[in-house]
Formats: C-alpha cells, structure tokens, sequence
C-alpha cells in the first residue's frame, strides 16, 4: 500500500493542477501580446507574428482554445501555428492588411487585431520639359514622383553637385530655381544651357538609391532620362525631347 502512496499523490496533484490552471485560463480576462509583427508599412510580401497569450495581463496561457484570422478569413493561416503562437503569412498582395488571434475563454472570443500595408514597389519618377519655352536659354523641367519618397531625405537640389537631378552635357541645373510644386510628390527646376554651345545634348537623370518609400522600398535607377537636342541660333531654338529613349 505504502508503494501505491506516491503515484496517487501525484496523480491527484497533477489533476488538481491542471483544472486549476484550466479555471486560471478560462476565469480570467485574457489578453493578447504581440511579440513580432511586420513594420506598419512593410516591402514584404511573407510576415511573420509571434504572440502570446495572456491571463489578465501577465503569464502566458498555452491551454485556451486559440484561432488566428487573415483578412477576415480570407487568407490561409496554418491552424497549429496559430495554437503554438507563431504564424507565417506568405504571398501577400500589396495593400491592406489584417492579422486577428482570438483566444476563447469563458468570457467568449476577445479578439486582437493588428493592421499593416504591403508595399513592395518601389517609387518611379518621370521627367518632362516645358515645350515651348520662352528662354531659350533656361529649360524648366518637372519631376513626378509615383509616391512619396522621402526616406533619406527625399529629393534635394542644394547645389549643382549635390542634385538629385543629375544633368550631363551642354547644361547645369540652377538649384535656386527649385520649386515644390507638390510636398514630396512634384518639383520643379530649371536648367541653364551652355550660352556658347550652338548644338548641343542635354542629358536628364534621376539619381540612384537616394529615397525610399514609407515601406522602405528603393528608388532604383530607372530608365527614367530625358535627352534634349539643343539647336541654338540667332533665330530660332528648337527642343526636342525624347522621354525615356536610349541615349546612345
Ligand atoms: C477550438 O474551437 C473550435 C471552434 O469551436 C473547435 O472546432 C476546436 O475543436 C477547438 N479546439 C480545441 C483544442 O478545443
Ligand atoms: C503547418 O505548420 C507546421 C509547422 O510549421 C507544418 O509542419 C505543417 O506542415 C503546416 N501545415 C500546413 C497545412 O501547411
Ligand atoms: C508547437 O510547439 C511544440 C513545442 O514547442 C513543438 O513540439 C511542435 O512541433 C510545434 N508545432 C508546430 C505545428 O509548430
Ligand atoms: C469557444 O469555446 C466554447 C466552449 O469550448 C465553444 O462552445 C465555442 O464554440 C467556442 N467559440 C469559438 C468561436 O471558437
Ligand atoms: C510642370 O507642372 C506644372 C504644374 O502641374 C505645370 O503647370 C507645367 O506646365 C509643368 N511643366 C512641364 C514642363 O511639364
Ligand atoms: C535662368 O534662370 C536663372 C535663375 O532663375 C536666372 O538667374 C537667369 O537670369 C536665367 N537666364 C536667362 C538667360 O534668362
Ligand atoms: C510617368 O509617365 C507614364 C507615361 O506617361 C505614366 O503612365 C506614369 O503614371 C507616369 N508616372 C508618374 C510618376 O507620373
Ligand atoms: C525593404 O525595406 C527594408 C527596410 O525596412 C530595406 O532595408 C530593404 O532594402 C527593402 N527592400 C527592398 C527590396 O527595397
């Protein structure tokens, strides 16, 4: 008998200590701690969400019955990651987003939500000059952004040298004429052609790797350029402009 003492004893502790931290997880308020999450605006299309499961407010309660949602039920999520507290969410489309984990308790569903945006593409500009101008001397040049660039300092003009506009060939850019005509999105310079150069080219281009977008994505070197034909004369002035064509 003595040696059927033991395992009883511990048969009931652990029975007692299981429904008391069953009663612990389904009596009291439970609360959901996200330990990793995607940045709030992401270049990534394959996240990653660690939580855990809190009973009101401090330690982790593994046994409650746990579900996690995408997009409202519209994305796939693997039903036993979401029950060990690690979710992997792949093939996300560009746009918004929503991760849900919903512990039940005795108190019903109480469910956490975090919201993020998918951005994987990367900011464009485009270049345009004014045809006609009235300076034959001075091109005023537009820059377009797609989206707001402005990790890194977003685009700058504070010096022939230091422009994010670089111009090769008969022309400087005149960094006092920059104008914001849209806050991050629209700019525009001027550029001085050479007053000596009779025929000449006037290469535009954007820089590289100078901004990014909320979601860190690189503004890459495109084939954004625009080369200007410069015929000067005593009479007329002719510009030709040939966005995004190969200058070679
Ligand atoms: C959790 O709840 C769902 C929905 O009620 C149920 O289908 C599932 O069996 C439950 N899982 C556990 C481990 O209790
Ligand atoms: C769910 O995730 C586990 C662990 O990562 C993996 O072993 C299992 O194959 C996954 N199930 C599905 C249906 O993808
Ligand atoms: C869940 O976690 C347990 C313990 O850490 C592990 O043994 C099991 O493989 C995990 N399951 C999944 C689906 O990740
Ligand atoms: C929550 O748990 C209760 C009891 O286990 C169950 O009846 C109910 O269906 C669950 N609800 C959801 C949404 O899983
Ligand atoms: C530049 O943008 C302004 C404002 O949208 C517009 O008035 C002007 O004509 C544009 N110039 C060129 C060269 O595209
Ligand atoms: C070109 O523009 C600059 C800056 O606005 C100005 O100082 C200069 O006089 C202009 N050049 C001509 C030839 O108009
Ligand atoms: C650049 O120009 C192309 C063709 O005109 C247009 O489709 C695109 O939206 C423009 N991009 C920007 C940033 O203005
Ligand atoms: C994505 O963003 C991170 C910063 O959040 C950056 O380091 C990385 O280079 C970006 N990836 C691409 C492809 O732009």
């Amino acid at each position: 008998m003595g040696l059927l003492k033991l395992p009883l004893v511990v048969l009931v502790c652990s029975v007692f200590s299981l429904l008391s931290f069953i009663a612990l997880c389904d009596t009291s308020e439970l609360t959901v701690k996200f330990l990793e999450t995607p940045h709030a605006f992401s270049n990534l299309s394959s996240t990653k969400f660690v939580f855990e499961v809190l009973v009101g407010g401090s330690g982790a309660c593994i046994n409650s019955n746990i579900t996690c949602k995408l997009d409202d039920g519209f994305g796939r999520i693997n039903a036993s990651q979401c029950e060990n507290g690690t979710v992997l969410c792949e093939g996300l489309h560009d746009g918004n987003h929503k991760f849900e984990v919903c512990p039940n308790g005795t108190q019903g569903v109480g469910c956490s939500s975090y919201y993020w945006t998918v951005d994987t593409v990367p900011p464009t500009a485009n270049i345009s000059a004014s045809t006609p101008f009235t300076n034959a001397l001075n091109v005023s040049i537009n820059m377009s952004f797609s989206e707001p660039c402005t990790g890194g300092g977003g685009f700058a003009c504070s010096s022939v040298n230091a422009c994010n506009l670089l111009v090769h060939g008969a022309g400087k850019v005149i960094p006092n004429s920059l104008k914001i005509l849209q806050p991050n999105l629209q700019y525009s310079v001027l550029v001085g052609l050479s007053s000596t150069a009779q025929y000449g080219r006037v290469i535009l281009v954007m820089d590289m790797n100078f901004c990014t977008d909320s979601a860190g994505n690189k503004f890459k070197e495109t084939k954004i350029l625009l080369s200007l034909c410069i015929s000067i004369d005593e009479v007329s002035t002719s510009l030709l402009t040939f966005p995004k064509g190969n200058f070679n």
